[in-house]
């Protein structure tokens, strides 16, 4: 039975000693999907430490626009600044509006416009490796498209090439070890475990290669037309140069937060492409009249409206970033509720993105939803977050995604023939469990009867 204590009702089911640990561990989206049952603002537990996940999209908003109050914090966070030093997406409110500031420039249009050309010479290369009829998996060679291109915007110097493959090599198992961390108590951490021992290799290994690629960039001067050179240009406030550990530590960060969020959508987007053929047809009809058979460009971003809005529904079902926490830092009002401070707040845009009260037919994969003549309610799409913490990646991210898809439609088509379909793996992001993907050339195929009508 649910208890209700001031406005937060206490989610039914915890086990002595482990609380909801079991069935967080288990199917993570399954639990999460119960607790609006309860309540707008539902405890958990996990073993000593409880956690309240705010389950209606204003209440989020209010979370999210508040980050004085719900700052950044709980597990995930500590163990964040552990692996990447205390970067943008993990430093505190304090700290944040000068990390930010120092950040935002990177991501201008006019940045992104230069950073889609690189995007355009990535997306190229991996689609003109594939043959007629070949089976891809689909997870790896996103990743690889993500963590080349997003490792080239940030340092594009011929000195930093090993830098971006220790980087890109190392990655995986640095995700896999902040998940595990956040989730093992403290005293496993310690232990030299295997996934300990490789998390802290690579963790050693990205580190020193950025550490590497920061000391020839100060000793050769550049610039290089990269973020690393603009942050080594960049002045704070008070007119002092970034340090070095500084500097570290958003490279880090970017790289994280933005390879496997990336992938993982563009993974799910051609994997829903396989699963609603028509879709994937309509897609062919734009793509086939803006770009024929070649790689999209920035140019062409404004003509690709559905594969923006096919890519914004993946978002919606199958949102990269699927859980964040917060911890207030001093007492807050939340609906009816007083909320004590230092309380972790959990959201989840997974769990709001398939709330049915809030989006009709959750768990159809509909991109018409998105057009602009249909009604939205504010709050409800939150692949990015939102407020002073939104995502800074979000139209890098939308960038590469539409550039990508549109490209590999264009030119492919795509089926599951007959190959499993993949399953959910929570991780530190929301991924799926390796796509295989059939693709079949286009090129010498004459466009179909139904495609040009
Ligand atoms: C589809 C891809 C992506 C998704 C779904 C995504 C999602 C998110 C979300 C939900 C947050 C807010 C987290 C919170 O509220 O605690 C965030 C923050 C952030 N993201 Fe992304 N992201 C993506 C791609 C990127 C890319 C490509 C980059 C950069 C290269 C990036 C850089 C960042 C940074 C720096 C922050 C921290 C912002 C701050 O605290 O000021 N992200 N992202």
């Amino acid at each position: 039975m649910a208890k209700n204590h001031g406005g937060i009702t206490h989610a039914p089911g915890a086990l002595p000693i482990i609380g909801h640990l079991l069935p967080l561990l288990r199917d993570p989206l399954h639990f999460l999907s119960t607790l609006p049952a309860y309540g707008d603002l539902v405890q958990i537990r996990l073993g000593p430490q409880t956690a309240v996940v705010v389950c209606r999209p204003e209440l989020v908003q209010q979370v999210l626009l508040n980050d004085r109050i719900y700052d950044k914090g709980g597990p995930i966070i500590e163990r964040v600044g552990n692996a990447l030093g205390d970067g943008i997406a993990s430093c505190p409110h304090s700290a944040h509006r000068r990390q930010r500031r120092s950040l935002q420039p990177a991501f201008s249009r006019t940045c992104l416009r230069e950073y889609a050309t690189i995007m355009t010479g990535r997306i190229d290369a991996l689609t003109t490796g594939w043959s007629d009829g070949q089976t891809v998996e689909v997870g790896a060679q996103m990743y690889g498209l993500a963590s080349d291109t997003i490792a080239r915007t940030l340092f594009t110097a011929e000195a930093a090439a090993p830098a971006v493959e220790a980087v890109t090599a190392s990655l995986p198992d640095i995700f896999r070890g902040i998940y595990q961390q956040a989730v093992l108590p403290p005293l496993l951490r310690r232990l030299p475990l295997p996934p300990n021992v490789r998390y802290e290799r690579a963790r050693n290994r990205a580190w020193a290669a950025v550490s590497k690629t920061i000391s020839s960039y100060r000793q050769d001067g550049g610039p290089h037309g990269d973020v690393l050179s603009m942050l080594l240009k960049t002045q704070d406030d008070a007119g002092e140069p970034l340090s070095d550990a500084e500097i570290h530590a958003q490279i880090m960060t970017l790289l994280v937060a933005g390879i496997d969020t990336t992938a993982v959508a563009l993974t799910w987007a051609v994997h829903l492409l396989c699963q609603y053929p028509d879709v994937q047809e309509r897609l062919r009809i734009e793509t086939t009249e803006v770009l024929g058979t070649r790689t999209a460009t920035w140019e062409d971003l404004p003509r690709l409206d559905l594969a923006r809005r096919v890519i914004t529904e993946t978002l919606r079902l199958y949102p990269p970033g699927w859980i964040f926490t917060r911890t207030t830092s001093a007492e807050a009002r939340l609906a009816d509720a007083v909320i004590p401070p230092d309380t972790t707040l959990v959201y989840s845009p997974y769990l709001i993105h398939r709330d049915p009260r809030f989006n009709a037919r959750p768990d159809v994969f509909d991109p018409d939803r998105w057009l602009p003549e249909r009604e939205h309610t504010r709050g409800t799409l939150i692949p990015f977050g939102g407020g002073a913490r939104k995502c800074l990646g979000d139209n890098y991210a939308m960038t590469l995604a539409t550039l990508a898809l549109s490209t590999i439609v264009a030119q492919w088509r795509l089926s599951h023939g007959g190959l499993p379909i993949p399953a959910v793996e929570p991780r530190m992001t929301l991924a799926p469990h390796k796509v295989q993907v059939r693709v079949e050339s286009l090129e010498s195929e004459p466009l179909a009867d139904s495609i040009r009508q």
